[in-house]
Order: structure tokens, then sequence, then C-alpha cells
């Protein structure tokens, strides 16, 4: 893409700024694509991280064969842009049947079932409708928040069932390792994705067994992406937040610091006190979700240092709305005006708190990214 001539810098630019940084993100959709090709895995990005379509369009050219969605108002962005293959990974109710069906018309839609109650409600609502829905049985890999648990519950029956029902047509089984999150060693998270991938082909086995055929096995987080785009029987890989990554990656050792696209430039406000500064950047942009990792993140970020990496003498100790509480336990050069980066503990949120990022080269603008579907609940 080539882009104006004369463009201005960061330092241009007022804080607080959502800053990506096009050759790292670049560089990790690349990275994601290849080990998805390596593995034979079909990589369908989940946009909640970004809700940007411009940076959907990158995805795909980079190989992904659709993206993954939150909510259908994330997909309905999507599918005008004109992306034709959207999945709604969250357990949608049939009262979203009308716009389900326009999403149906606009490209291949599916979503996925974890109840046989609401699974009928949609094969009512499909064969009303004359049409097709394409579903995967949601299960619970251990985060414990939605699914069916093959471990309390008849899932070989359940899957046998919602592949039974007219209107439906029931692509595979897709699950989530969210609780990768809570991991404390590289061990445990690849345990973690080598236990989601033996608890799913497991179930399919046992389900082709009575005769119903599954054909995606999908699964993803960001921390398991790449251990699970070697192992066999997975289909599909969902990672979300590896196209920026943030401070929790790279707390759990699944990205460096040189790794994180995502940053907010701030400035300092005030220097109320000896050890405390006051940044322009509060709850609003860098949202109040703590780090996770193997270690301690304490605090609402990492300010980096100008080698790019955190400066240990700045911890971002309280938000309000708009000012960050700087607790300072060391000398610091840092003046009223002077400006930071902070790599967020969370990229997604972040993303979702604005209406715009500044995509750069370094500290070159290179243009302004709306974030096209955030803040759609439902
Ligand atoms: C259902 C589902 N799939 C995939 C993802 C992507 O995970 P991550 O953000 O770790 O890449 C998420 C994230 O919340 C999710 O909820």
């Amino acid at each position: 893409m080539r882009y104006p001539v004369q463009m201005p810098s960061l330092r241009d630019l007022q804080t607080p700024l959502v800053v990506i940084d096009a050759p790292t993100m670049q560089r990790n959709l690349a990275r994601m694509a290849e080990a998805a090709a390596a593995g034979g895995k079909r990589l369908r990005p989940h946009a909640k991280t970004h809700k940007s379509v411009w940076i959907a369009r990158r995805q795909l050219d980079a190989g992904a064969v659709g993206l993954c969605c939150a909510k259908p108002g994330e997909a309905e962005i999507f599918a005008a842009a004109g992306v034709d293959d959207l999945r709604v990974a969250y357990p949608l109710s049939p009262t979203y049947a009308s716009r389900v069906l326009a999403l149906m018309d606009r490209c291949r839609f599916s979503t996925i079932v974890d109840s046989l109650e609401v699974a009928r409600g949609w094969s009512d609502v499909m064969v009303a409708a004359g049409r097709q829905l394409e579903v995967l049985v949601k299960v619970d890999s251990g985060l414990h928040r939605c699914g069916i648990d093959p471990l309390q519950h008849d899932a070989v029956g359940f899957v046998e069932q919602v592949s039974r029902l007219p209107g439906l047509s029931l692509q595979g089984l897709l699950s989530h390792p969210g609780h990768s999150y809570g991991a404390t060693s590289r061990s445990e998270i690849e345990g973690i994705a080598r236990d989601e991938r033996a608890l799913l082909v497991e179930l399919a086995d046992a389900v082709r067994v009575r005769g119903v055929e599954v054909r995606e096995i999908s699964v993803g987080s960001t921390p398991t992406a790449l251990i699970s785009a070697s192992l066999d029987g997975i289909t599909e890989l969902r990672p979300g937040n590896y196209v920026f990554h943030d401070r929790t990656q790279v707390g759990l050792g699944v990205a460096r610091w040189s790794d994180c696209a995502l940053r907010v430039h701030a400035s300092v406000v005030s220097m109320p006190a000896a050890d405390r500064l006051i940044l322009d950047a509060g709850s609003k942009v860098l949202s109040s979700d703590g780090g996770r990792g193997f270690g301690e993140t304490p605090g609402y970020g990492a300010v980096l240092n100008e080698r790019g990496s955190p400066d240990p003498s700045l911890l971002i100790e309280r938000l309000s709305e708009e000012h960050a509480v700087v607790r300072l336990s060391g000398p610091s050069s840092l003046r009223i005006g002077d400006r930071v980066t902070i790599v967020p503990n969370h990229a997604c949120v972040v993303a979702n708190l604005t209406s715009t990022c500044v995509l750069a080269d370094g500290e070159q603008v290179l243009e302004r990214l709306p974030v096209d579907a955030r803040g759609l609940v439902n």
C-alpha cells in the first residue's frame, strides 16, 4: 500500500495515542501464518483483538481462511467489508435469528452451540427459513466458561443429537483454552495445548464411530497457538491477540517486548511529589485489566525505557479515568511534557477503548486506523 509522502511524526500528535507499529504487526501476522501453513492448519484469527477491517485484510492476505468474531455486531462490520467466511464463537441465542439469517445471506457464517435447548431453537429457526446453519459444538477444554465438558456429560450423545437436528449442519468441535493465561510455566502451556487437542480428537473419533462426520477441530488462544500448529488432528487455529501481543504475552514467554505492536504513547502532565508522576493515559486508554505471566506483573502496563525494555523504576500503580499515577522508585529524568511508551497489560481491551489507532513505522505516522467494530457488544 502507498502512503502520502509527507506524514507527520508521532511526536507531532497529541497524547494519549494508541499506536500500532506496522512492521512489528506484519511480522506477527507472518509468523503465525507461516506456522499454521507449516502445520497444515487453517488460520482463522479472532478479530476481537483489533476489530479493524484494515488489519483483517492483512490477515486474509497472509493466508487466513476467514475470521472469528465475538458478537454478531462485529461479524456484520466484517461482512459489510466483504469478508466472506465468519464464525461467531459465542453461544448465540435464537433471538438473533434475523441478524444471523442476514449474515448468512452475505457470507459463509457459522456459530457454536453448547446447549440442546438452544440448538433446537436454531434448528426451528432454520427449518422455518429453509436454511442450514453451520454449527460447531463448543467443548470446555479447561477454561470452565462455555462449552460441554466431556468429563461431566455425555458429550458423544450431545454431538450426535446436534448432528441430527434438521436445519443445522454440524461442522465439528471448537474450544478455547483461555486457562493458558493462568499457566505458571512454558511446560504447563504446552500441556494445555496437548490436552486440548487430545480431548477434541478423542471426542471426534468417538462421534465418528456413530457415523457422524466431524470435519473441523478448531482450537486456539495466542499462548497455545504455535504449539497447536504442529499437533495432528487439529484443523483450525483461532489466535487473536498475536497480532499485537502485550505485556501478558511477554509475561507468559510467548512474545518479546519487541513483538508488542500495540503501544500507548502518553505524556507526563504533572509531577506533584518526588516519588510520583502523572501520565495522561488513564483507565479510558489502558483499561483496568491486570497483567498475567509466570512472574509478578504489578501495575497497569510496562513503561519502556529507550532500549525498549520495561523501566523497573516506573510502576503504573493506580489509574483513574484520565490519569495514570506512576510511582517512582529511583531517580528519574522525566519532566512535565516528556513522553513515554507503554506496553499495555491487555491489548484487546485497549483497542476496544479507542475509536482510532495510529498506524506507524517507528516514529513515522502512516495512517489513522479506525477501530471499525469497537464497542459492538451484541
Ligand atoms: C472463543 C475464543 N477463541 C479464540 C480466542 C483468541 O484467544 P487469544 O486472545 O488468546 O488469542 C478467544 C479470546 O478470547 C476466544 O474467546
